[in-house]
């Protein structure tokens, strides 16, 4: 019998999840000795037939797909999340069993080992019934994660959900080790909807669920969080920590594997004359903004964002699909002073190589929605940052940006055009070289950890290992 390991990954279905896990099948492929089946839903599959190019390149590497149970044509946004999740448990459940139970039975690389998402725990259960080790991946910061983890207490203990109408500022107790840190509004999202919701529920379930698998792996550094990770480390036998996952990729595979997971699978075409811009730039005079791929904006928040990077007298490069700008009244409603105050020190583009652009000397300051992977490429290239959070944990980790490491500046939940101003001019000037300290410090540790002897580097090597162990 073939004693290889036969590693299955299975992400959630969205671009957030399935970069990091495609990276970590890189990574594990890049072994030569390890096989790997990255199982997308066939929604997914059909449309990032990028990626399966990657097998060229990891010949270990196979792509396979799974149905979600939603027709065809169903729209998958946001909104229909319930939806998605419900029919993921009904239909893409069984499925899996009798997918890994056909691989035990008949395959002649029978899978040794499933790395599930961590909001995918009925892949946790189903692989324990038919007895194959399971490893749980959790895309998210640790700190929102132990968050997540404390919301039985926080329920307990009255403090959910968080009303509109009550005092944000009210500090939270309840979630040990952010004692002191943690106001009511830097508390995830999900935390000011109903307690019956289905989206809370769901959260609520799967954070427990995770623990039932036998380890844990998070894309995080253990100089970043460790006092967070010394209160998950009892949870599990095992937390692997390997990130910046980016970074790691590139210290051990080199360039072309990141390059490629952020171009191949983004529905927009780099958009790389803001390069040549950024190369006319003075050194660090650029703010970088991008709030991601799934960011909603109402028309008067960009106008005040607008306002506000055009009154500070900054630079700055916004990364901004064209179709929320013109959603109204089009080039008309832009009032002239935004014209030529972007004309004289601004570029807009639909979106920009956000890595290559972090990584620019010219670029000084990223303003963002705190996403996990935003905030770790920003970390990585050392480019402090300006917080505006949105959903995930995104409200959590602008907190530990500003509170924390102080690499950077959060103004959740305000989005007036004099707050963005004050906080540019801060963050580029009159606060710019504290910052600067921790974050030269911060960054320095990042690239690190990625490098021979460092945590993350040897906590790749263990998990391998353990892999290997069949
Ligand atoms: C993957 O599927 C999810 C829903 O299941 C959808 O929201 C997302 O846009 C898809 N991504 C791609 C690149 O197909
Ligand atoms: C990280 O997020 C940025 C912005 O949303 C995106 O451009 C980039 O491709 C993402 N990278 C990965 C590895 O997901």
């Amino acid at each position: 019998m073939d004693q290889q390991p036969h590693v299955l990954i299975l992400p959630f279905p969205a671009q957030g999840h399935i970069k990091p896990m495609v990276g970590l099948a890189a990574l594990l492929c890049h072994t030569g000795r390890i096989h790997v089946t990255f199982l997308n839903t066939d929604h997914n599959h059909s449309r990032l037939t990028h990626l399966q190019a990657l097998s060229t390149l990891f010949p270990t590497l196979h792509f396979k797909s799974i149905s979600d149970g939603l027709p065809t044509d169903h729209p998958r946004t946001l909104q229909f999340f319930p939806e998605l999740i419900s029919s993921i448990k009904s239909v893409t459940k069984p499925l899996f069993r009798e997918l890994l139970a056909d691989s035990s039975r008949k395959s002649e690389r029978p899978v040794t080992c499933v790395i599930a998402d961590g909001i995918m725990s009925f892949a946790i259960d189903v692989a324990k019934e038919l007895g194959v080790r399971v490893i749980a991946f959790r895309t998210f910061s640790a700190c929102c994660l132990w968050s997540y983890f404390c919301l039985p207490n926080l329920i307990q203990e009255g403090q959910l959900p968080v009303g509109a109408d009550e005092d944000m500022d009210m500090m939270v107790a309840g979630v040990p080790g952010m004692e002191g840190l943690l106001r009511r509004r830097d508390l995830p999202r999900i935390c000011r909807i109903q307690l019956n919701d289905p989206l809370f529920q769901f959260f609520l379930v799967e954070t427990q669920a995770m623990t039932r698998a036998s380890a844990l792996i998070l894309n995080t550094f253990d100089d970043l969080e460790a006092s967070i990770l010394s209160h998950l480390a009892p949870l599990f036998s095992k937390i692997y920590t390997i990130g910046p996952l980016n970074a790691l990729m590139r210290s051990r595979i080199g360039d072309g594997v990141p390059r490629s997971l952020s171009t191949f699978s983004n529905l927009w075409e780099a958009d790389n004359s803001c390069m040549a811009w950024l190369d006319s730039q003075p050194l660090g005079s650029v703010v970088y903004v991008s709030f991601g791929s799934l960011a909603i904006m109402t028309r008067g928040f960009f106008m005040e964002l607008w306002h506000g990077l055009v009154n500070s007298g900054k630079r700055f490069l916004w990364a901004i699909r064209r179709d929320t700008l013109s959603d109204a009244k089009g080039e008309q409603a832009i009032p002239v002073e935004l014209q030529e105050g972007t004309k004289e020190r601004g570029l807009l583009v639909d979106w920009a190589p956000q890595e290559e652009v972090l990584a620019h000397p010219s670029t000084g300051g990223f303003l963002t929605h705190s996403g996990w992977n935003s905030t770790l490429e920003s970390i990585v290239a050392g480019v402090p940052m300006i917080c505006w959070p949105q959903i995930g944990d995104q409200q959590i980790n602008s907190r530990w940006v500003s509170e924390v490491w102080r690499i950077g500046l959060d103004i959740k939940d305000t989005c007036d055009r004099s707050t963005v101003e004050t906080m540019i001019r801060t963050l580029m000037k009159d606060g710019r070289e504290e910052i600067m300290m921790s974050m030269d410090r911060i960054a320095k540790l990042a690239r690190d950890c990625v490098g021979q002897g460092g945590s993350s580097y040897h906590n790749l090597d263990m998990l391998i290992e353990d892999i290997g162990k069949i």
